[in-house]
């Protein structure tokens, strides 16, 4: 029999909606903040995820989707949009015009443990700021994810910032957690084990043996310069978010340098992070491009719309019925007309009899039902029936018709 893919989801009406109203309150915020859209192939070279993302990193290591297609490349199904962004930006030559705002909506893929809000196939609203250096940038993209949250109407969440430091800074911090993690190394879970050498800073990240260390890890001591940019960044933060600092965030990918943040709120039992980012001064020269700061996040939209507690309200439906052959022209031509004026309109299951009709009428949860016979369409008129109420009157079209339109 046909079957679904384990992590791998069908979205129906109620579901598919949420997403859509995500997206469209996240286009609202992009466009008055000034992002660009940017729609990137959903399969890219393997290798620039490894350039970008990291070699060491779950994410390279054990969760892509990839395979070698017919002209003998190693493709991959994008696992998240950072390195496709950054990609485009050196191929497009985007340098000439280094300052940009893009964002990107579509659906990455990690072949992950399927869990509640953890999906192989998922959709990130992500938005990427290039070509700014200052810590304003970094506050101003948190802003921009608050205003998407606030507006979503998603309550209590927390947003933790902190700052990994930069080349210079780093490798002290690395060294120091080694030799800390070294001395307890019985202590760490498997993974953390054999990951200690390679990203000594994914432990403090582990679900794990990340809370088992919180509280006495060594810190990172930031260079003067990246201290500067973290204490920049929280003043402009000051007073227009709440957040708190957390030196253990360090984030799963390795391209971020000086800040990096979250947003986490409880969903019930399902994942906490709904967004993430960070800056990433390095990538696009790592990969090949020019020198050029850049700062950006991802929201993951399915969370996100399980955290949003905005409920649309639902357009009524009026449902069209013809109780007779003679009518169902007449009654195609109301419903067409109700269509024509922006209503919501249902109906033309001519074929079937009255009750069959009324019964969808109940099924879709129309508000109201617009009736018609021979009777009505000789005097042009509808009977119309409150399908909450029962209460039915006839009236005539052109005055059904013409307040609608005005509604
Ligand atoms: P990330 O933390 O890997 O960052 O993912 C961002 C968000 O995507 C997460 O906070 C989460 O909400 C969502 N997400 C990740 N994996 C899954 C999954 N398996 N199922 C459902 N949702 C998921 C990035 O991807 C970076 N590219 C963010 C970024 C942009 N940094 C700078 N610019």
């Amino acid at each position: 029999m046909a079957k679904l893919l384990r992590g791998f989801r069908d979205l129906f009406e109620s579901e598919a909606q949420k997403l859509t109203r995500v997206e469209n309150v996240a286009r609202t915020v992009f466009a008055i903040y000034g992002a660009k859209e940017l729609r990137l192939p959903t399969l890219e070279l393997k290798e620039i995820f490894i350039k970008a993302t990291g070699q060491t990193t779950d994410i390279v290591q054990k969760e892509m989707y990839t395979f070698e297609d017919a002209g003998g490349r190693l493709v991959a199904l994008r696992p998240e949009g950072t390195p496709g962004v950054a990609r485009a930006y050196i191929e497009n030559n985007f340098q000439a015009n280094p300052l940009q705002k893009f964002f990107y909506i579509g659906n990455m893929f990690r072949a992950e443990r399927p869990q509640a809000g953890r999906f192989r196939e998922f959709e990130q609203i992500g938005l990427e700021y290039i070509g700014n250096a200052s810590p304003a940038a970094d506050a101003e993209v948190i802003l921009m994810l608050k205003s998407i949250f606030d507006k979503l109407g998603v309550q209590n969440y927390k947003v933790k910032i902190n700052s990994i430091g930069c080349k210079e800074c780093r490798p002290k911090f690395r060294e120091d957690l080694i030799k800390f993690f070294t001395a307890q190394k019985d202590n760490l879970c498997e993974k953390c084990q054999t990951r200690l050498e390679v990203n000594p800073l994914r432990v403090l990240d582990c679900k794990i043996d990340g809370p088992k260390f919180t509280q006495n890890a060594p810190r990172q001591t930031l260079c003067p310069a990246c201290q500067k940019h973290f204490d920049e960044v929280k003043q402009y933060l000051d007073g227009k978010v709440p957040f708190e600092v957390d030196p253990c965030l360090v984030r799963g990918l390795d391209y971020y340098t000086k800040t990096v943040f979250e947003f986490q709120a409880d969903i019930a039992g399902a994942q906490n992070a709904l967004a993430a980012g960070g800056r990433y001064d390095d990538l696009i020269a790592s990969m090949g491009g020019p020198k050029v700061p850049a700062v950006g996040w991802a929201l993951g939209a399915e969370r996100v719309a399980m955290a949003s507690t905005f409920a649309e309200q639902k357009a009524k439906t009026i449902f069209v019925v013809s109780v007779e052959e003679s009518a169902n022209n007449y009654a195609f031509n109301v419903l067409q007309a109700l269509r024509e004026r922006g209503v919501i309109a249902e109906g033309g299951l001519f074929d079937k009899n009255l009750k069959a009709q009324m019964k969808q009428a109940n099924r879709i949860n129309a508000a109201y039902a617009f009736i018609i016979g021979g009777n009505e369409m000789a005097k042009n008129t509808v009977i119309l029936k409150d399908l909450t109420s029962g209460e039915q009157k006839e009236f005539a079209l052109e005055k059904v018709l013409a307040p609608l339109k005005e509604k």
